[in-house]
């Protein structure tokens, strides 16, 4: 079950990952905030933290618990994603998170720029997904 969490339902959340006073603020005070919680067995998996920022999405985090990555969940978050929001979306990534990398490669998300040493000694990279690209690719 994948859903949207919000000032009202907060008592979902269970500590795990974002601190809960940040999340609070953040549902509260960023009108462009949004999450979205994978939840299986009333376990929380992981989530995918993003804002809605006009015509564009920018992921801030997505996140799945240590002991369950890398059986398909972050995907599952993804195509949510890409679900609910029908716009082009960035993201930025740590040239060494292969895992993440091959997440986004593998949902059309394309290498724009290189942020030179953006994490201390490691490069970020951009990666977009332009709307368009989903309408040709999954029909
Ligand atoms: C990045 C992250 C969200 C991916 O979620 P996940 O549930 O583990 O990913 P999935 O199981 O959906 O796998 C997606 C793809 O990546 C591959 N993959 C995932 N983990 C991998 C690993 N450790 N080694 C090699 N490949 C891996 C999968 O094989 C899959 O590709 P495939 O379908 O072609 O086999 C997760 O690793 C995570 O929480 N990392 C820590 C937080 C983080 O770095 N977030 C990204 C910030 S930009």
């Amino acid at each position: 079950m994948i859903v949207n969490i919000k000032k009202e339902n907060i008592n979902l959340y269970d500590d795990n990952f974002i601190p809960k006073d940040y999340l609070i603020n953040e549902l509260k005070n960023n009108p462009y905030s949004k999450i979205l919680f994978l939840i299986k067995n009333n376990e929380i998996i992981g989530y995918i933290y993003y804002s809605v920022i006009y015509e564009r999405v920018e992921i801030n985090q997505i996140e799945i618990k240590l002991e369950k990555r890398n059986h398909g969940y972050g995907n599952l978050l993804i195509k949510e994603l890409l679900k609910r929001e029908k716009k082009d979306i960035t993201l930025e990534v740590n040239e060494n998170n292969y895992p993440a990398i091959k997440l986004y490669e593998k949902n059309n998300f394309i290498k724009k720029a290189v942020r030179k040493n953006y994490y201390n000694d490691e490069d970020g990279l951009l990666y977009e997904r332009k709307y368009i690209i989903k309408n040709f690719t999954n029909k």
